[in-house]
């Protein structure tokens, strides 16, 4: 492992700008029979939250180590934070990286800061002390610094493993399941941390099966179920699956319906999904509504509500792993 020189720590702001942080070519990943991801191919630009979402057992995890450097792959190739993926490259690489696992794997027995003063060792990294510090006041720590590590709840212990992750001042940060297991204020927490990273600019792989993280934190996402399914901005991907659609409440249902909705010119097509409840397909929410508004009240319709419907990202993951596991029942 490289040893760093003076230079104060100031997360992903001397980060490369040019090229990719993570390039992904046809990366496959098998033990023995057993395959944990095939043929997988995904970008990562320098500064983006990226997360990686699937079910258990999609291949998360393994591609995090795989990309990590802490497994070779069965085929195809990668390159990190610049630098090709080999076994050789392996010293090199881990000096721009870090990862946090599921797990912290911190030495109970020992204080946070003597925790970190240990892997800031272990990494050969130069200025403990000043790095220490750094990280641990990046995390809210500082008060902490010499609790014992067994004393800590599990979300402080994650932001420990938070803190030590960020020891080597790293380009690209691996997140694996970093709210795991936390209740939702620790979550809100890691959130708020991670947030701050990005504002830093620093690149965030991160995998999570909590699908409202991965809308709120990350710029991109793909999902995988051993192959990549789809990877895009969440809105993105709403659109790509989800045709758009208007919801209309009235307070009492419509006489004669298809003499409102037929014929308007945004609506393509429409069903009552309750008493009163209107679901339209539309192609431009922002021109249907208004039309839409215009011939209820000229029906003499008192209209409760009129909104665009809105798919979360659950529901394009569940719509897209779902299909997937029926594709691979046939
Ligand atoms: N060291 C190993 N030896 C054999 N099989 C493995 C090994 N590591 C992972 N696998 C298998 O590879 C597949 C992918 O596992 P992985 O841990 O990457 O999934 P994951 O997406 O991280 O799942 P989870 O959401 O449960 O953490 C699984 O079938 C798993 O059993
Ligand atoms: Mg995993």
């Amino acid at each position: 492992m490289t040893r760093r020189g003076a230079a104060p720590v100031s997360w992903g702001t001397d980060a490369p700008r040019s090229g990719s942080a993570l390039v992904v070519d046809h990366l496959t990943k098998r033990f023995g029979e057993r395959v944990a991801y095939q043929d997988v191919s995904f970008e990562v630009g320098y500064g983006e939250v990226f997360g990686f979402l699937g079910p258990n057992g999609a291949g998360k995890t393994t591609m995090v180590r795989t990309l990590g450097t802490l497994l070779a792959p069965t085929s195809g190739s990668a390159t990190v934070a610049g630098i090709a993926l080999s076994a050789e490259a392996g010293p090199q690489i881990r000096a721009r990286i870090s990862i946090m696992p599921e797990s912290p794997g911190l030495y109970l027995r020992l204080t946070v800061a003597e925790n970190l003063e240990c892997f800031a060792g272990l990494y050969e990294l130069g200025d403990v002390g000043e790095r220490v510090a750094a990280v641990l006041e990046a995390v809210n720590l500082t008060d902490r610094a010499n609790d014992l590590c067994r004393t800590l709840s599990k979300g402080l212990r994650q932001r420990v493993a938070l803190a030590r992750a960020l020891l080597n001042d790293p380009t690209v940060l691996f997140l694996d399941e970093p709210t795991s297991g936390l209740d939702p204020v620790a979550t809100r927490d890691v959130h708020d941390l991670i947030t701050a990273l990005r504002d830093r600019g620093v690149t965030i792989f991160l995998t999570t099966h909590r699908l409202e993280e991965a809308e709120r934190l990350c710029h991109r996402v793909a999902i995988l179920n051993t192959s990549l399914l789809l990877i895009g901005r969440p809105d993105e991907l709403r659109e790509r699956l989800f045709t758009r659609a208007v919801q209309v409440r009235t307070r009492a249902p419509l006489a004669d319906p298809r003499a409102v909705f037929e014929g308007l010119d945004h609506v393509e097509g429409w069903e009552q999904s309750a008493s009163g409840t209107y679901e339209l397909h539309v192609s431009d929410p922002d021109a249907a509504a208004p039309e839409v508004a215009r011939a209820l009240v000229a029906a003499g319709a008192d209209v409760l509500s009129l909104v665009e419907s809105r798919h979360s990202l659950e529901d394009v993951y569940l719509e897209l792993v779902d299909e997937d596991v029926e594709v691979r029942r046939r």
